[in-house]
């Protein structure tokens, strides 16, 4: 068994003294999709911005091709690894062409500033991100959907064998979330990328998971197939929330069923024919 292109070793992660993620170990399947989830502040975005060498590691490190990031230099990391952060901060009044554009950064070299194939990268990113109509308006004008859908844009143009997204639907409506969800398995699927993903909705977490790696408190509490990962017992563990767990009616994946929020036997029925 060849061994996985990005892991974590003993990962330590920490903001000033507060250690956020303690002794991590991880590996990325090559070529899956890997999601990530786990309640609230428990350290998802800490780790995939580790992950993707946004974040230095207290002790530790992330391995790309069996070497540590920190010994990487920037733009080689940029060439393997796209990074989505989960709250990106566009230049001020920059287009949309010109911020996916950046996305070409990692290929360009002093002697050409820009090629054919940095130019088909964008507007295959554009067109496929539903964002070409928008290329010459200014990011900051955008609604939050579809600024979300330029970043996608722009790290899809990157064109990078590794992508990590940090809750790449927030802000999107339904019908945009299963869009993006549905693309990042196609990219997945037609080029064989691997992916690793955040996301805050269980449900589609199992959906769209090879692979499912669920967090509390900076630690794996398990990780697998969502089969094995989503059951009633580890949804209480993790999210202290009381379900049932029953088949996805189209995927047959897991689907997490929240359980009545009041008890019966403790609320009177509301019955009718009480109206004056
Ligand atoms: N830049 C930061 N500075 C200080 N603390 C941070 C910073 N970013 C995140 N944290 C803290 O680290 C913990 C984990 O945050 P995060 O990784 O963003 O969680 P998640 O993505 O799982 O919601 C939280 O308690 C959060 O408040
Ligand atoms: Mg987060």
């Amino acid at each position: 068994m060849t061994a996985a292109r990005l892991s974590a070793r003993e990962l330590t992660l920490a903001y000033e003294d507060r250690t956020v993620v303690d002794r991590l170990d991880l590996t990325i399947p090559d070529g899956k999709v890997t999601v990530i989830v786990g309640p609230n502040a428990c350290g998802k975005s800490t780790t995939l911005r580790a992950l993707g060498r946004l974040l230095k590691p207290k002790s530790g490190a992330v391995l790309l091709d069996g070497e540590s990031l920190a010994k990487l230099p920037t733009k080689k990391i940029a060439q393997q690894i796209g990074l989505l952060p989960q709250t990106p901060v566009a230049p001020e009044a920059i287009t949309v062409a010109d911020l996916v554009a950046r996305g070409r950064q990692p290929h360009q070299h002093w002697w050409q500033q820009w090629s054919d194939e940095d130019e088909k990268a964008v507007t295959e990113a554009m067109e496929r991100t539903d964002v070409a109509a928008l290329a010459e308006r200014s990011v900051d004008e955008l609604s939050g959907g579809q600024r979300q859908r330029v970043w996608i844009a722009m790290a899809l143009a990157q064109d990078t064998g590794l992508l990590l997204l940090d809750e790449p639907t927030t802000y999107l409506d339904i019908a945009h979330q299963v869009e993006v969800l549905d693309l990042v398995r196609e990219l997945n699927h037609d080029r064989g990328r691997t992916v690793v993903v955040v996301l805050h909705d269980l449900n589609q977490a199992a959906r769209y998971a090879d692979h499912l790696v669920a967090m509390k408190t900076g630690e794996v509490v398990a990780e697998g197939t969502p089969a094995e990962v989503v059951t009633e017992e580890l949804v209480r563990q993790v999210f202290g929330l009381e379900c049932v767990v029953v088949p996805d009616p189209v995927t047959g994946s897991p689907l997490v069923v929240p359980g009545p929020p009041w008890s019966a036997s403790a609320t009177a029925p509301a019955h009718s024919g009480t109206s004056a």
